[in-house]
């Protein structure tokens, strides 16, 4: 096969082995894909396998309170609204109020409107207000990388002692070892590596993941004690 193939169809083909067999496509998932292309967004969601780990992990957890920074066209939003029960909440930041009007689109024909709630506006400036709405039980941080940082220390205080806080994207091809480098998104993922393991509030561990989506990889973070002040690191 090794022979066949160059390193990213091999990668493809098995991921697309494992959905074969254990992630069963649905129309709603792909009509939101279908809109998503054809609305011209990017195609940076996140791999069916790894949205249905979003899922699991909410369903494993008995999440009831879901909160998503970065929205795009709603793919992982609708795997992760998946994950709540009929009363569960889920609100999902957008900075880009076309993603959010395709999301929305996408959210419904999932089925998912009464539960997920798109919000349009920068994260930074909107995580504040949402103190009152939670604590939520997942976090998922998957918007500008530069913003990490912030929005990890946000996703603490708006967690509670269970709560997970998942990161997307902290691989980068490799280009997460560059320490010198000048890439902003690389130079928040590092920030956010440095800040989460200073942090005596969470406990948590970083997997690559090699697919579809190439190279990259994700941090999961278990909020373990209640939040309080920021380490200083
Ligand atoms: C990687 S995509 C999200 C993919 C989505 N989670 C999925 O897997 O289907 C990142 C999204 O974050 C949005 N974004 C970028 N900066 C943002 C910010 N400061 N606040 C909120 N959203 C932002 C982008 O417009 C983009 O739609």
């Amino acid at each position: 096969m090794k022979l066949l193939l160059n390193t990213d169809d091999l990668w493809t083909a098995i991921d697309g082995y494992f959905e074969d067999c254990l992630v069963s496509r649905d129309e709603a998932l792909e009509a939101a894909l279908t809109a998503s292309a054809k609305a011209g967004l990017p195609q940076i969601n996140v791999a069916p396998n790894q949205g249905k780990l979003l899922m699991l992990l909410a369903r494993a957890i008995g999440a009831r309170r879901i909160l998503e920074i970065g929205t795009l066209g709603g793919y992982s939003t609708i795997w992760l609204g998946r994950g709540l029960p009929p009363d569960g909440k889920l609100i999902t930041l957008e900075a880009k109020p076309q993603h959010a009007e395709v999301a929305r689109g996408n959210i419904a024909r999932a089925g998912l409107d009464a539960i997920v709630e798109v919000r349009v506006g920068r994260a930074q400036g909107m995580l504040p207000s949402l103190a009152d709405e939670g604590p939520f039980d997942l976090i998922f941080i998957d918007a500008d990388k530069f913003g990490t940082p912030g929005y990890f220390q946000w996703a603490v205080k708006l967690s509670r002692p269970g709560s997970l806080i998942i990161v997307d994207n902290v691989v980068r091809e490799g280009a997460l070892l560059d320490a010198g480098g000048g890439d902003p998104d690389v130079q928040g993922m590092r920030r956010f590596f440095d800040l989460a393991g200073a942090d005596k509030r969470v406990s948590g561990t970083a997997l690559q993941t090699v697919g579809a989506k190439g190279h990259d990889g994700f941090a999961i973070l278990l909020v373990t004690s209640e939040p309080g002040p920021e380490p200083s690191a």
